[in-house]
């Protein structure tokens, strides 16, 4: 038993209720029950189960360092189990986010979205897990950037000498699996290049200069792993904060703007991301708009102690009545772009098959 903590957060949508809308209490119920089962065989330290949305959220700390394989299995097998809760219920689409049939040793590339750390405790450890539902898993690029690396958001990186020298980015490209490492702010340029295209460049995860992880999100990406339109990624992230990260202000601060995403109804379209108490991710509206919560929780010995539920809070409202407005105005854009995806974004969606039925119809101009 190393001294090292791991806060691992494994999500999946295994069936929604109604619709792709929200989460059945049976499943955050047989979630729960799972785990504290393993707690009670020391297979894991502390847990707590959640949902945005449609997707099932297992937040877990243990000392088995990332992709481990007990936890990986474990949480597969959860998520077997709740899908067949949710196929008893007839949950919609029951068991959407298991590609595999069967696991084989790491749950990444099945389907379920991964982000893990291990670090060392420090005295007080504050983090915070963001989660969010119908959007893709690059909407963690802008706010990261943000909380990391734009001083006008973060004003430590200004005036804290513990985080004056920036940190370090991990970026991967998902479409050609390669990863890249840029510093900030010496190669701030560099890093926007890419990751202004959140469709392909995912931060990935995030360093201090003296490599102490800060930041790590999920960067699976649904279509890319079943080549074909299943359902959108539904990100997970996990802050570390305060001392030499963002304080947990700075961390929340970029969720004040209603960044546009992939994603909304039938994950074909752009939409703003409305940060919300964990009770309100429930998308309604045109499946939507997306929503993103944030949980807090300090840790202790690897126990989770919390959640607070962080966007609960007046501070939010305005993001939130700004996310209505853009929603409208992008809802009368109808079936067109820019609130359609573009024909690029589209090859995964349910579109080909109108194309191929169409494609003897054209003829040449001359
Ligand atoms: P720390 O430097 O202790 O993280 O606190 C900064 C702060 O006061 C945040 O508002
Ligand atoms: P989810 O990815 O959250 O299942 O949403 C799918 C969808 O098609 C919503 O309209
Ligand atoms: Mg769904
Ligand atoms: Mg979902």
């Amino acid at each position: 038993m190393g001294k090292k903590i791991t806060v691992s957060v494994i999500k999946a949508d295994v069936g929604g209720y109604v619709g792709h809308s929200a989460m059945h209490p049976d499943l955050i119920e047989e979630a729960n029950n799972r785990l504290e089962g393993a707690q009670h065989q020391e297979k894991i330290i502390d847990y707590h189960v959640t949902a945005c949305g449609d997707d099932l959220e297992l937040i877990m700390t243990h000392r088995n360092g990332t992709d481990n394989r007990d936890i990986h299995q474990m949480s597969w097998e959860i998520f077997e189990s709740c899908s067949d809760t949710a196929h008893r219920l007839g949950l919609y689409g029951a068991g959407q986010d298991l590609l595999s049939d069967a696991f084989s040793g790491n749950i990444r590339g099945m389907g379920p979205g991964v982000a893990e750390m291990e670090f060392e405790e420090r005295e007080s450890e504050p983090i915070l897990i963001f989660l969010a539902d119908k959007t893709s898993a690059g909407a963690w690029n802008l706010p990261l950037y943000k909380m990391f690396a734009d001083p006008f958001n973060t004003a430590g990186l200004a005036i804290s000498p513990s985080m004056h020298a920036g940190f370090r980015f991990e970026v991967h490209d998902v479409k050609n699996h390669k990863r890249i490492i840029f510093d900030a702010p010496e190669e701030l340029y560099d890093l926007l290049v890419f990751i202004g295209a959140a469709g392909q460049y995912l931060i990935k995860s995030i360093y201090t200069k003296d490599n102490e992880i800060g930041a790590v999100s999920s960067t699976e990406r649904l279509a890319l792993i079943a080549g074909k339109y299943v359902g959108k990624d539904d990100p997970a992230l996990v802050v570390r904060c305060q001392g030499k990260f963002p304080a947990v202000g700075e961390a929340l601060e970029p969720f004040t703007m209603p960044q546009i995403v992939e994603g909304w109804m039938r994950g074909s379209h752009y939409g703003p991301l409305m940060p919300v108490p964990v009770q309100q991710a429930t998308p309604s509206r045109f499946d939507g708009p997306p929503r993103v919560i944030a949980l807090g929780f300090q840790l202790a010995g690897g126990h989770l102690v919390g959640p607070r539920d962080m966007f609960d809070d007046p501070g939010f409202d305005r993001a939130r009545e700004k996310t209505n407005e853009l929603s409208d105005l992008l809802r009368r854009h109808g079936p067109f772009e820019p609130h359609r995806l573009p024909m690029e974004a589209m090859e995964y969606t349910t579109l080909p098959d109108v194309m191929k039925k169409l494609e003897g119809r054209w003829e040449p101009l001359d």
